[in-house]
């Protein structure tokens, strides 16, 4: 049983969440996207010259993401380096990607995109994947839709928005993890995993909450894309 969030939020409730974009001067494009106590930086570099040259796609452009938590974002300081944690998330926000932005514009050439994880507390690659879209919208690449993601899941018998490392740590009563990535104004699905077991019909109830949960963080990330560019323009 999980009657009670042990945060106390609702069960369909989202952490508190802040975005901006511009962050990163150097970039092309970038963003902040904290959710709770989990907070990704992302910068984009391009469109540019593919390298090495055996990438290169002559019809289309490729997307390089290299995710990455920082040794001090958990407790635990995290040793250096790329492991296989960081490749698979770090492809499965290439491939969300590839579905937002019409790479088809960009043959022979690359958009490079970097994300830090400077605290992490669950959610991570959602939160990533969100400030990622947000720096490519930033960079002025054309896309088909801004991608919003949060995870969702089932602890006990309820479900659950947005769970804390807390929340997906409680194994006795089975916590089940599902980061989902929307093109909202779409509603496409372009990301979808499952850590845990579920039903097919909870599942459904799960994506529908996520739903929920995306169309919250869309209105974020456009209001942050606004705020940039109000900004811009008075200045
Ligand atoms: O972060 P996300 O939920 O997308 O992926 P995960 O692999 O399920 O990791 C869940 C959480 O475990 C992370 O968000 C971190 O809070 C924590 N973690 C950690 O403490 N040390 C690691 N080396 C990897 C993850």
């Amino acid at each position: 049983m999980y009657n009670e969030r042990l945060d106390k939020r609702a069960f369909d409730e989202l952490r508190k969440i802040e975005a901006e974009v511009g962050v990163v001067p150097n970039a092309n494009g970038s963003a902040r996207f904290k959710i709770g106590n989990t907070e990704a930086i992302a910068a984009v570099y391009g469109p540019q010259e593919v390298k090495p040259k055996h990438f290169e796609k002559s019809d289309r452009g490729v997307i390089m993401c290299k995710y990455d938590m920082i040794p001090f974002s958990v407790s635990d300081r995290i040793k250096p380096g790329f492991d296989r944690r960081d490749m698979e998330i770090s492809e499965v926000i290439t491939n969300a990607l590839s579905r937002a932005i019409f790479l088809e514009e960009f043959p022979k050439s690359m958009i490079t995109i970097n994300v830090y994880i400077t605290q992490a507390d669950a959610g991570t690659r959602c939160a990533s994947l969100t400030a990622a879209s947000m720096a490519c919208a930033d960079a002025g690449l054309p896309m088909r839709d801004l991608i919003a993601s949060v995870a969702a899941g089932k602890i006990g018998d309820s479900i659950v928005l947005d769970l804390t490392k807390e929340e997906e740590d409680l194994h006795e009563e089975g916590a089940t993890d599902v980061p989902i990535g929307f093109l909202p104004s779409k509603n496409e699905v372009v990301l979808l995993q499952l850590d845990g077991k579920v039903s097919r019909e909870d599942l459904k109830k799960i994506i529908a909450i996520g739903k929920v949960g995306a169309d919250k963080i869309y209105q974020i990330e456009k209001e942050a894309l606004k705020r940039r560019f109000s900004n811009e323009s008075k200045s």
